[in-house]
């Protein structure tokens, strides 16, 4: 019998599609408000630059570009799948004020700066050294009143979830992600 293909973690969203959605509270006219409670001028909404990291197919993104014609948005992510799922959404709209885009957030070089940085369900799940390249990334490219929007999961997953993420450990191919060695607290790794 062939021997199982050892999947990347990062590729894992290329061999099982990840749909995404709309999140209210990633929306910069949501961020804006929360800014201003917290005394931050955040710039004009309706020209702002925005990137997301980790933006899958976009499907956060795009009902933003469509809503605000005038601000451009720009998403990252490693799944080239989702990627070009997404941009094809993007020229069937005939959108012209976003760019998705097929990398890794460790590659990302662009300067900037962008008014907002939204990383929406992405933070929880990377390496310590991941989560210290999208930190330092939002700090290189937020501008100075820009405003960041990391999500984070204080609480690991009920049962339910880890149950399916068990079933989800192994791919169509009837491969596994590679998990050997992890030790963190709570994990649902297969062993
Ligand atoms: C759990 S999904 C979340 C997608 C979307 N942001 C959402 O909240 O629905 C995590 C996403 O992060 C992407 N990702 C993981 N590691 C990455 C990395 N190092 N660079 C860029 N994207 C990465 C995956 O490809 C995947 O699309």
């Amino acid at each position: 019998m062939e021997a199982p293909t050892p999947v990347a973690e990062c590729c894992v969203y290329d061999s099982v599609a990840y749909p995404g959605r709309p999140f209210a509270q990633t929306h910069p006219d949501r961020l804006a408000t929360m800014g201003a409670l917290f005394g931050v001028e955040a710039a004009p909404i309706s020209s702002a630059r925005v990137l997301e990291l980790g933006c899958g197919d976009g499907e956060n993104l795009l009902p933003m570009a469509v809503a605000l014609p005038d601000a451009t948005f720009v998403g990252v992510d490693a799944a080239e799948g989702a990627i070009a799922r997404g941009m094809q959404i993007a020229d069937d709209l005939a959108l012209r004020n976003i760019t998705l885009s097929a990398e890794t957030i460790e590659s990302f070089d662009r300067s900037g700066p962008f008014d907002f940085v939204i990383a929406h369900g992405v933070y929880s799940w990377m390496a310590p050294e991941v989560r210290d390249s999208l930190l330092a990334l939002c700090v290189r490219v937020l501008s100075a009143t820009g405003i960041g929007y990391v999500s984070y999961n204080a609480r690991r997953a009920p049962p339910c979830v880890r149950a399916s993420g068990r079933c989800c450990a192994s791919t169509p191919r009837g491969s596994r992600i590679p998990t050997s060695g992890c030790t963190r607290r709570g994990c649902c790794c297969p062993s």
